[in-house]
C-alpha cells in the first residue's frame, strides 16, 4: 500500500483524475465510483478534461435503501449532478435504492460485477474505517449486500439531510471482496476527522473492526492523504 501526501482534496482530485485520464486514453475502462465529499474534486477535474467515457462503464459502490433516483440525497442523483450529466458513460450502474427487494438488487449487482471487472476503484473512507458502506464487523469475504448503517455513519452523513431522522438506516453496498477484486484502488482521505481511520489503516492490524484494513493485502492501492488525515501517523 503506497501513500502520497497531498495539499488538500483539490490536489488529490487532480492527481487521481490524471491517472484515470491516462488509462482511458489507452483503453475503454470499467471505473468504480464513490460518493461523499472526498471524490468531488476528482469529478470536477474529469469534467474539465477532454476525457471521453462514452465507451467506458461506471459502477458505483453503494446506495441508500429507500431513496429513488429523483431524491436529491440519493447517490444516483449525486452522480448525475457531479459527473454523469457532463460526462456520460456507455452505461452507469448504481444499486437500485428504490427496490426494497434486497435479494433482487443483490443478484442484479453481482451479475453486473461479474460481467465488468473493475479497472480502477475510487474510494473515500468513513471515520470508522468503512469503505463503500461496509461498516465495522463486515466480513472480508462479503459480496454485495444490504447493511444497517452504523450510528457514527448516520451522524456523519446527516449533514446532507434535514435532520438525523431522515438519514436512511440501510444501504446496499458492494462487499469487501468485490472491492478487493478491482485491479487498482485510489483512496482519498483529507482532514483530521479521518486521522484515526488512516492511522489504523496504515499502521494497524488487518481486522474487520476497521474494514478498510483489508486493503493492506491488495497489490495496487494508493492512498492520497493530507496533513490532517496523516496527523496521527508515526512517520509523516
Ligand atoms: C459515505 C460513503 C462512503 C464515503 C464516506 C466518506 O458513508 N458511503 O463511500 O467514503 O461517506 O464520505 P466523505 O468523503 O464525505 O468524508
Amino acid at each position: 500500500m503506497e501513500w502520497i501526501k497531498v495539499k488538500n482534496l483539490e490536489h488529490a482530485g487532480k492527481l487521481v483524475a490524471s491517472q484515470i485520464e491516462a488509462l482511458v486514453k489507452q483503453k475503454n475502462i470499467v471505473l468504480g465510483l464513490a460518493t461523499g465529499s472526498s471524490p468531488i474534486p476528482v469529478y470536477d477535474y474529469l469534467i474539465k478534461s477532454d476525457i471521453d467515457f462514452s465507451n467506458s462503464i461506471s459502477i458505483n459502490l453503494d446506495e441508500y435503501v429507500g431513496l429513488n433516483q429523483q431524491d436529491p440525497q440519493s447517490y444516483y442523483y449525486f452522480m448525475h449532478q457531479h459527473l454523469f450529466q457532463f460526462k456520460p458513460f456507455k452505461k452507469s450502474y448504481i444499486p437500485d435504492g428504490s427496490n426494497l427487494n434486497a435479494e433482487e438488487v443483490i443478484h442484479e449487482y453481482e451479475e453486473i460485477l461479474k460481467q465488468y471487472p473493475i479497472d480502477i476503484q475510487l474510494l473515500g473512507i468513513g471515520r470508522n474505517g468503512h469503505i463503500g458502506f461496509n461498516e465495522p464487523g463486515t466480513p472480508f469475504n462479503s459480496r454485495t449486500h444490504k447493511i444497517a448503517l452504523a450510528d457514527s455513519t448516520i451522524e456523519a452523513n446527516q449533514r446532507f439531510f434535514t435532520n438525523k431522522e431522515s438519514v436512511p438506516r440501510f444501504a446496499y453496498t458492494m462487499g469487501l471482496a468485490n472491492i478487493m477484486q478491482a485491479k487498482q484502488i485510489f483512496l482519498i482521505a483529507c482532514g483530521k476527522s479521518k486521522s484515526p481511520a488512516i492511522k489504523a489503516l496504515i499502521e494497524g492490524d488487518i481486522t474487520t473492526d476497521l474494514p478498510a484494513s483489508i486493503l493492506q493485502t491488495h497489490p495496487n492501492v494508493t492512498l492520497y492523504i493530507d496533513d490532517g488525515a496523516a496527523s496521527l501517523l508515526n512517520q509523516v
